[in-house]
């Protein structure tokens, strides 16, 4: 099977990979580097559990395809800790309670950091249309948006 070559940044970091053309974001980042906190769900892009950060914008993994990402930059769930330090978006789902199974976390922090960054003061309206792609079987959304609107404060 003829390979790819593949250079882009992953949290910060160069990463240089030999791929099958046909080889998902997601299954790079879970299988090559370890970084299993994108959750595969649907496979289909429908429910957000894959999310990372693609040049600033939030996108589902299970959709892109690794050379597709050449030269771009990659933020995952565990590039959003500062040093020690949690990210607010982090520190408020834990206080907020708004984590159960976990399976919809890292896609819903790393979608309302995006959210964040472009509005530092989103009205509830905001957050709630921001995380509507993505789906939680466990929490009943209010935790969640809660927690952003603490991380927003
Ligand atoms: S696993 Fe990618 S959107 Fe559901
Ligand atoms: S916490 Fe379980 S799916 Fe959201």
């Amino acid at each position: 099977m003829k390979t790819v070559k593949v250079k882009f940044r992953v949290n910060n970091e160069p990463v240089t990979l030999q791929v099958k053309p046909y080889e998902t974001l997601l299954e790079t980042l879970r299988e090559r580097l370890s970084l299993t906190g994108a959750k595969e769900a649907c496979s289909l892009g429908a429910c957000g559990a894959c999310t990372v950060i693609l040049n600033g914008i939030p996108v589902r993994s299970c959709l892109i395809l690794t050379p597709e990402v050449d030269g771009m930059k990659v933020t995952t769930i565990e590039g959003l800790k500062q040093g020690e330090k949690l990210h607010p978006l982090q520190k408020a789902f834990i206080e907020k309670g708004a984590v159960q199974c976990g399976f919809c976390t890292s896609g819903m922090i790393l979608t309302a950091k995006t959210l964040l960054d472009r509005n530092p003061k989103p009205k509830k309206d905001e957050i709630i249309r921001t995380i509507s792609s993505n789906t939680c079987r466990c929490t009943g959304y209010k935790k969640i948006i809660e927690a952003i609107e603490i991380a927003a404060k």
